[in-house]
């Protein structure tokens, strides 16, 4: 079993030892908001802007009876942010799931010599998961504490508990993040896995024993006949959970309709996770493939019907070692999802030998296939949902990167925060592609809280616009010291930006709260939420996660707007990862030019650092020199005056005692 190797206290589960997310003062949000605007707006937007901004904060006007309303619905409430985030950031969303939301995680390539080592690979997976539940039900999963930044504090373990018990049923208007209780006597706990796009219950429970590894390994085996027996087969039910939201809510109320179809939905609905036992996908097996195939399944002709995107967990065990896992994200943050998957990895990669050998001899009842009667209507809807799905897949454009010139502890070497570093070679790797700076979103955790889920740090700083102007300008217009001072700057308002952020202090989340408080007091559209450049604001073109791993593998997620990027990175000690994603039919952007110019930047830091750094050392060297010769030239004079001093004493002294 591997090691939770985290702090040895447990999670107590009490929210009460954490503090509530603080409201942060309108004053100075509203002064924050401005000041982060100002560089990417025109200067008649931004007057704009200052106006609808100086009188929604006035004495006694909207912005301050808002205020009060907010501090009262945090006075009564867990976090005052919760809901609206989770309903703004993910339930409203109507776009589908794979690519612009559920991120995923791609696992070392593994080399399977025979079709079976993949299925001992997802039993030994499937036992780990059995093991992760198990921490989870007896509730003494490790605590988190928080490392970085503000070092120490005690995190948030809710989103843990979330993992294999949520699912994200979808809505015509708004999708609903459903939370399975848990009873007084729990249901016997199944695993839905896929294969070939059909649905397979796999209980791990069998009179009252748990499968162990052999036993899962033989139902495995029994689902992959299964799927193989072509008489069998049934439509790709799963593509209707890739397409719209608002789609996928009308196709599932079809379905609905049919008592097998509502038992079949039920178990899947209710079960742990997925296992999805993909085909191989093709030849070409690089990062960026398999970041891309962990995204979207490589459409209908590949694996893209052999996933249920709804469900937070399905983890994906290739035939040809891509393997990995997807995620829907409304239930957890990306960093939750490292710590599980971690402790799979760890106890799989970690130990082969302890991979199955055999299967089980004793006698399992065969899993179930799940059943769906489609009509010609559910048939049309599966049809147009693959159709988008490829488009989709066509249209994602990634570059996954791994920059080996140096990694985070050259960063600290020049004491500086590396994530800050990072945040500022982006923008200026952004500003080389296309010239401005745009609204750059990066998590920030607030697991700090009760409920914390994140706020965003808007990395797009006036400092590191400063800087990224001085660096792309012509040469010689400002000097290398000049150069290092703004970079500083630009290192110390990123720095300084974070620490707001995750102590609840950022200004996205608290103008939401105040967006969110005048609808719901009907108040209508507020000019302040009406404004283009709140607008703006909210176009993300950056959208940026750090998502550190401490085995190899790496995150993954799409862009969030259309002309956008998604660029998640993973810091390692000697190199950073980089994913980059894009769509093709933007013509404002293309993945593999945006690393190129990220990789310049990050070259030009380095070698601003190490020139600035060389020119202090040649400083300290000519005053150390300099000093040096005072030093000689004080020792000279002291010499002097001694002999001229000492000598006729020595003298006097030697004729006196001749005398
Ligand atoms: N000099 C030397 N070292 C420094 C330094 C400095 N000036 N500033 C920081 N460091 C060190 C830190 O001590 C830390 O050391 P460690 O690796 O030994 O722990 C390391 O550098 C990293 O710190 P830093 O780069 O500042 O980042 P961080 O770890 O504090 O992370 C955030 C910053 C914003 C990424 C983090 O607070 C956070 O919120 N993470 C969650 C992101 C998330 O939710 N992602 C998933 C989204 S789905």
């Amino acid at each position: 079993m591997p090691v939770l190797d985290r702090d040895a206290s447990k999670d107590s589960g009490g929210r009460d030892a954490l503090p509530k997310l603080p409201v942060p003062n309108l004053k100075d949000t509203l002064d924050r908001y401005l000041s982060c605007m100002k560089h990417l707006l025109t200067e008649e937007q931004f007057n704009k802007t200052q106006n609808i901004v100086t009188q929604f904060g006035a004495p006694g006007g909207v912005g301050e009876l808002l205020q009060s309303k907010l501090t009262e619905r945090s006075e009564n409430m867990a976090n005052w942010v919760y809901d609206y985030w989770l309903n703004d950031m993910y339930l409203n969303n109507r776009l589908a799931l794979p690519v612009n939301s559920s991120p995923a995680m791609v696992f070392p390539q593994q080399n399977f010599k025979a079709p079976i080592d993949s299925l001992r690979f997802a039993a030994h997976l499937i036992s780990g998961v059995l093991e992760y539940k198990t921490h989870l039900d007896d509730r003494n999963l490790p605590a988190d504490y928080a490392r970085g930044q503000l070092a120490g504090t005690r995190l948030c373990m809710e989103q843990y508990y979330r993992l294999f018990t949520s699912y994200r049923l979808p809505g015509p208007e708004r999708d609903t993040l459903v939370a399975q209780e848990s009873s007084v006597m729990p249901e016997p706990e199944h695993i839905i896995v896929a294969c070939k796009n059909q649905f397979f219950v796999l209980d791990v429970m069998i009179n009252f024993r748990q499968l162990n590894q052999r036993d899962l390994l033989t139902q495995l085996e029994k689902i992959v006949k299964m799927a193989d027996n072509e008489e069998e087969q049934l439509p790709p039910i799963g593509l209707l959970t890739s397409d719209g939201r608002t789609e996928w809510a009308e196709s599932r109320s079809v379905l609905m309709r049919e008592s097998t179809n509502r038992d079949s939905l039920d178990m899947i609905e209710r079960c742990l996770c997925l296992v999805c036992l993909d085909d191989a996908s093709g030849p070409e097996l690089s990062d960026t493939t398999r970041a891309m195939l962990m995204l979207h399944g490589g459409g209908l002709t590949k694996n893209g019907g052999n996933r249920w995107y709804d469900k937070p967990m399905q983890f994906i065990v290739g035939a040809d070692g891509c393997c990995g896992v997807v995620c829907e994200h409304s239930a957890f943050e990306g960093i939750v999802l490292v710590q599980c998957t971690e402790y799979l990895l760890k106890c799989m990669i970690g130990s082969p030998s302890k991979l199955v050998r055999a299967a089980s001899v004793s006698e399992l009842p065969a899993p179930r296939r799940l059943r769906w009667k489609c009509t010609p209507e559910i048939h049309k809807l599966i049809t147009s949902a693959a159709d988008k799905l490829q488009r989709m897949v066509k249209n994602l454009d990634m570059s996954v990167h791994k920059f080996h010139d140096y990694g985070k502890e050259f960063i600290k070497k020049q004491k500086m925060s590396p994530d800050a570093y990072i945040q500022v070679a982006l923008q200026l790797g952004f500003y080389r592609c296309q010239g401005r700076p745009v609204s750059t979103y990066e998590s920030a955790s607030l697991r700090r809280f009760q409920q914390g889920r994140v706020d965003n740090i808007r990395s797009a700083t006036p400092e590191a616009f400063a800087f990224v102007k001085a660096m792309t300008e012509g040469k010689n217009s400002t000097s290398d010291t000049e150069k290092m001072e703004l970079l500083k700057g630009a290192i110390t308002a990123q720095t300084s930006y974070t620490r707001l952020a995750i102590t609840g202090m950022a200004i996205d989340n608290h103008l939401l709260g105040l967006r969110e408080l005048a609808h719901e007091m009907k108040m209508g559209k507020l000019e302040m939420f009406k404004d283009e450049a709140y607008l703006i604001s909210n176009q993300f073109i950056l959208s940026t996660s750090q998502v550190p791993t401490t085995v190899e593998m790496f995150c993954c997620y799409g862009p969030v707007v259309p002309n956008g990027y998604g660029a998640c990175y993973n810091p390692q000690s000697d190199h950073i990862i980089f994913s980059v994603s894009s769509f093709h039919d933007s013509q404002q952007t293309c993945s593999a030019e945006f690393v190129k110019c990220l990789v310049q930047g990050l070259r030009d830091i380095r070698d601003l650092c190490n020139k600035c750094n060389a020119d202090c050392a040649a400083t300290e060297e000519r005053k150390d020199q300099k000093t040096a010769i005072f030093s000689l030239c004080c020792l000279h004079q002291f010499l002097c005056l001694l002999y001229q001093y000492c000598v006729p004493i020595h003298l006097l002294k030697k004729q006196s005692i001749l005398l």
